[in-house]
C-alpha cells in the first residue's frame, strides 16, 4: 500500500510472514543480580533478562553486555531478524515496507558525524568512531509499537542517550531536544517524494531524552545496524510510537521551546508531540487498543492488547504525572 501525505502512516495491506520464521533464535539467561543503576533509579525489576541474540552473521559484530537499567529488557519472544530488517518504515528510501531493505544500500555510513549544538555548554561534533566508544554497549530487548498497529520485539545494542547528553552539559535553558536525521538526495531516493518535509525531524522533552530507557542504538541482534534500520545510529524510545525514534541521526539540538516534528507538520490532528503508546487514545482513523505482533501469525490472527506506555509505565509513568494524555497525545 502506498502512503499519501493526507493519510499519513497507514495500516499495512498484508502480512506475509511464514510460520517457519518464528525461529527460536535466542536463549535466555536470567540475570541473578540487579544492576546498581536500577536500584538507584527505583525502576521496576520486571525483567533483568538478557537475550543472547545471535546475529545472522551478515554484518560486523557489536559486542555488548547485559543492560544494568531496570526494566530495560523484556522476556517476550524476539521478532525474527528477517522481519526486523525487511519490514521497515524509513521513508527516505520509499514508503512501502520492503522499500528500505531494497533501497538503503545507497546509504553511506562512513565517514559519519553527529553535531550536538544549541543550549549546551560544550557543543561538539562527534564522529561515529568516538560515539561507538563513548559508553559501554548494552543489549536491551525492547518492544516496539508502531502507530500503524503492529509491534516487534527487538534486541538493540547501544547505550542510554543520557550518556551523550551529560557530556555536552545542557544549560538551564535546554527544555527540549531535537533530533535531525540525514537528508541527502544523492543517497536517499525517497526524498524526491513530498510525503514528509525533509529532513525527518523528531523531538523529546529533555527529561524524556535523559530517561535511562531512551537508547542511542548502534546495532541489533549483536551486529551493527543494517542501513534500513537507521545505520549508523538511531534513537529508540520504547514507550512511544515508533516514529519518535529517528533513524540515521546527524544532529542533536537542545532548545528552549517545543518544536514541530515532521509528523506533526504532515498531519497535526493525527500525530501529536508526545505520541506515547496509549490504548485509550485512538488514532483518528483507527483504534490503538490492540496490536499485531510481526512474525506471529497473519493479518487475521488474534491481536494482542496494547499496553499503556507500551508496557513501560512503571518506568516512565512519572514523567507524565498530572498531564491530560488525551489532550497531549
Ligand atoms: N526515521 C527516519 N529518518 N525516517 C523514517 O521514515 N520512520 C519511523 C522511525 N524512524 C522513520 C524514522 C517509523 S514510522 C518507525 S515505526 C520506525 O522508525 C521504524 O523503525 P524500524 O524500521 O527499524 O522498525
Amino acid at each position: 500500500m502506498r502512503h499519501r501525505i493526507a493519510q499519513g502512516l497507514e495500516l499495512p495491506a498484508a502480512e506475509i510472514t511464514p510460520p517457519s520464521l518464528y525461529a527460536t533464535r535466542r536463549r535466555w539467561l536470567l540475570s541473578a543480580g540487579f544492576g546498581a543503576g536500577s536500584a538507584v533509579l527505583g525502576l521496576s525489576p520486571d525483567a533483568f533478562a538478557q537475550a543472547t541474540a545471535a546475529g545472522p552473521g551478515k554484518l560486523a559484530k557489536l559486542a555488548a553486555s547485559r543492560s544494568a537499567v531496570g526494566g530495560a529488557s523484556t522476556m517476550e519472544k524476539l521478532t525474527p531478524y528477517n522481519d526486523v530488517t525487511t519490514y521497515n518504515n524509513f521513508y527516505e528510501f520509499g514508503t512501502d515496507k520492503d522499500d528500505p531493505a531494497r533501497n538503503a544500500h545507497t546509504l553511506k555510513t562512513r565517514p559519519w558525524t553527529v553535531q550536538v549544538e544549541g543550549e549546551v555548554r560544550k557543543p561538539q561534533t562527534l564522529d561515529i568512531e568516538t560515539l561507538l566508544k563513548l559508553s559501554p554497549m548494552e543489549e536491551r530487548v525492547y518492544r516496539m509499537r508502531c502507530v500503524e498497529g503492529w509491534s516487534m520485539v527487538i534486541p538493540w545494542v547501544g547505550y542510554s542517550l543520557s550518556e551523550l547528553i551529560k557530556r555536552v552539559e545542557p544549560t538551564g535553558n535546554a527544555k527540549f531536544v531535537q533530533f535531525v536525521t540525514l537528508a541527502d538526495r544523492a543517497q536517499m531516493p525517497g526524498l524526491r517524494s513530498s510525503v514528509l518535509e525533509w529532513p525527518y525531524v523528531e523531538a523529546l522533552r529533555l527529561d524524556e531524552a535523559m530517561h535511562p530507557l531512551t537508547l542511542l542504538a548502534f546495532g541489533l541482534y549483536g551486529e551493527i545496524l543494517p542501513n534500513q534500520n537507521g545505520a549508523p545510529l538511531r534513537l529508540v524510545v520504547p514507550w512511544k510510537y515508533g516514529f519518535k525514534s529517528g533513524k540515521s541521526l546527524v544532529k542533536i539540538r537542545f532548545v528552549e521551546k517545543q518544536l514541530l516534528t515532521s509528523w506533526e507538520k504532515a498531519a497535526p490532528q493525527e500525530y501529536g508531540f508526545y505520541s506515547n503508546v496509549n490504548p485509550k487514545v485512538d488514532h483518528p482513523r483507527w483504534s490503538q487498543a490492540t496490536e499485531r505482533r510481526i512474525g506471529e501469525g497473519g493479518l487475521f490472527d488474534k491481536k494482542r492488547p496494547t499496553l499503556m506506555f507500551n508496557g513501560y509505565e512503571p518506568q516512565v509513568g512519572q514523567l507524565y504525572a498530572g498531564m491530560d494524555l488525551k489532550r497531549q497525545f
